[in-house]
């Protein structure tokens, strides 16, 4: 395992992404991103005192392409028991990998494959202040307790806590993991619009279910959806 800081740096995704001779566990940190990347081509754009950082996960890990989604669910599932460590607060899983605290983001979670590896990308909202603009949408820990915390020890606390919570994962604990999550199923019983390439429907989300899908209740209908576009429809 190897850690590479940087003060200022496009992406911490796009570094291990490019660097050709990436092993597990290597990891990259950055205190400014001028090219956050986010899910769905979008940019992620946080402030400085936020955690943004990438590590390694080798692909050898039979896990096959149909249940890429569960890798995606423990990432935030895990990532939401390091931070009740931290702060034992009330945060949400928004399938598939976001989390929320007060109905707002305090995290996102890019994944992406290359070669052989998953680089797993994080921007955790931790003692940053967002700007105006974005304070409906997104929260930082310290916006929430006023306390600020130490950024290197958090990130080796998620990353630690993320090879453990895997190696449960490869152990056959997946059942026993989805318990957990569908318990701050943030979308549970909220009216949502699915889009998908061809139409919109818009329905009662459910469970997240074993395959890693999430149900929704459309008319008397029930549909399970992959990853596709999910919007939270406005009270
Ligand atoms: C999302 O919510 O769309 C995912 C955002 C992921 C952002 C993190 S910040 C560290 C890492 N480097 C990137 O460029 N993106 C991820």
């Amino acid at each position: 395992m190897r850690i590479y800081k940087f003060d200022e740096i496009d992406s911490t995704n796009k570094f291990l992404r490019e660097k050709e001779d990436v092993i597990e566990g290597d990891l990259a940190i950055a205190k400014v991103q001028t090219l956050g990347r986010g899910r769905r081509g979008n940019k992620w754009v946080s402030t400085e005192g936020a955690a943004l950082f990438s590590f390694v996960l080798k692909h050898d890990i039979e896990i096959p392409e149909e249940e890429y989604m569960k890798l995606s669910i423990l990432i935030g599932y895990s990532l939401l028991y390091s931070l009740k460590k931290i702060e034992n607060l009330d945060y949400k899983f928004k399938w598939t990998n976001d989390l929320y605290l007060d109905e707002k983001k305090i995290s996102g979670i890019l994944v992406e494959k290359i070669r052989d590896n998953y680089i797993i990308g994080i921007g955790l909202n931790i003692n940053n202040l967002n700007l105006e603009e974005a304070k409906s949408i997104a929260i930082s820990l310290r916006e929430k307790t006023g306390k600020t915390y130490d950024l290197e020890k958090v990130i080796a606390t998620v990353v630690e806590d993320f090879y453990n919570n895997f190696q449960e994962f490869k152990k056959g604990k997946w059942k026993e993991i989805l318990e957990k999550i569908n318990k701050v199923n943030y979308l549970y019983g909220k009216r949502i619009n699915i889009v998908t390439f061809d139409k919109e429907e818009s329905g009662i989300a459910g469970d997240i279910l074993e395959d890693g899908m999430l149900e929704v209740f459309i008319g008397d209908e029930i549909k399970k959806y992959n990853i596709g576009s999910i919007h939270i429809s406005k009270k």
